[in-house]
């Protein structure tokens, strides 16, 4: 019996994929940016399943020419790289990795807030580059986190977490959702409107999924309404922020400091003049990339993949709906 075709189109560790051996043919990479490569591509209409990754766009064209799929399981908690409308008119579920991530990506934002909270990297580099002439009173100051208001927007399994951390740091909460009763309400957390948070908010953490109703959320009239002294923090999509935007917002002061994790474009080329900017700190969209989390994440790839291609229930699917008839 021949096994069931899925494409991968990054290569990851074999014992990460260990599940799927026996099971299925896998055609892998190499990897290239814009997703599958044109052998890949060539061998989509006979493909079962689709082992995506974030980077991977699965438009309604390419699940148009791939008549045979019959899953979508996407190593990620995200899934905004994948038309999922498209996929369900085609009762094609579609698999996440969702839960596994959570503390590491809790522990990545609340690591960027505490660096462009203080200017770490600028710091970091001054000493290295000899302006470390002396203990400076005023040197290097940075903004305090014990006490100050953080505001989260989105208050999903990671923005819980982070309210966690802050918490421990002293600080107190607001969030904002825009369905009301979207999760349950957080104890000693305030749930107010996103002016509201803006206004009020010391720090901003970005926690809501991308959608078209958050895709630019924050622009240049809500980066107008946060505080002089705010710091924003992105570690969930980059197009919620808009680049142009930030860029002028930290460039002119209307904000302290930025701490991104994901950017608009991705990756962000290394020529942006955001890159030359003191008060904005830039990673490579590493919020889940730990050894553990990375290897949990594509074992539940796995179990949808399974799942998906033996016909029952994947068991994370965003769009549950195909299974009914
Ligand atoms: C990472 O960004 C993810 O969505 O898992």
């Amino acid at each position: 019996m021949a096994y069931p075709l899925v494409l991968l189109a990054h290569p990851l560790p074999p014992d990460w994929l260990a599940s799927l051996q026996g099971h299925v043919r896998l055609l892998v990479g190499p990897a290239q940016p814009g997703g599958f490569a044109p052998h890949l591509l060539e061998q989509l209409a006979e493909a079962e399943g689709i082992f995506s990754l974030l980077t991977d766009p699965i438009t309604a064209d390419f699940v148009s020419h791939a008549p045979r799929l019959r899953v979508v399981s996407n190593m990620a908690v995200g899934y905004d790289n994948i038309d999922v409308a498209a996929c369900t008119h085609h009762k094609i579920p579609v698999g996440n990795t969702p839960g596994v991530l959570t503390e590491a990506t809790a522990d990545l934002a609340f690591g960027l807030l505490l660096s462009a909270a203080r200017g770490l990297p600028k710091a970091a580099m001054d000493a290295r580059d000899g302006l470390w002439n002396t203990w400076s009173p005023t040197g290097w100051l940075g903004m305090d986190l014990t006490g100050a208001t953080l505001g989260i927007v989105g208050m999903g399994k990671i923005g819980r977490a982070v309210a966690s951390r802050a918490r421990a740091f002293g600080m107190n909460l607001l969030y904002s959702e825009k369905e009301s009763g979207a999760s349950p309400a957080l104890e000693g957390a305030q749930r107010v409107s996103l002016d509201e948070l803006l206004a009020a908010s010391d720090f901003i953490s970005l926690h809501c999924p991308l959608t078209a109703a958050t895709r630019g959320l924050i622009n240049e009239s809500t980066l107008k309404k946060m505080k002089k002294t705010a710091v924003l923090i992105n570690t969930a999509r980059g197009p919620i922020v808009e680049t142009d935007a930030l860029l002028r917002a930290l460039r002119e002061n209307w904000i302290f400091a930025a701490g991104l994790d994901v950017t608009d474009p991705e990756p962000l080329p290394p020529e942006h003049p955001l890159y030359d900017l003191p008060n904005c700190l830039i990673l490579p969209h590493i919020g889940s990339a730990t050894f553990g989390v990375r290897r949990r994440m594509a074992e539940l790839a796995c179990e949808n993949l399974l799942a998906g291609l033996q016909g029952i229930p994947l068991p994370n699917c965003v769009n549950p709906e195909v299974y009914r008839s």
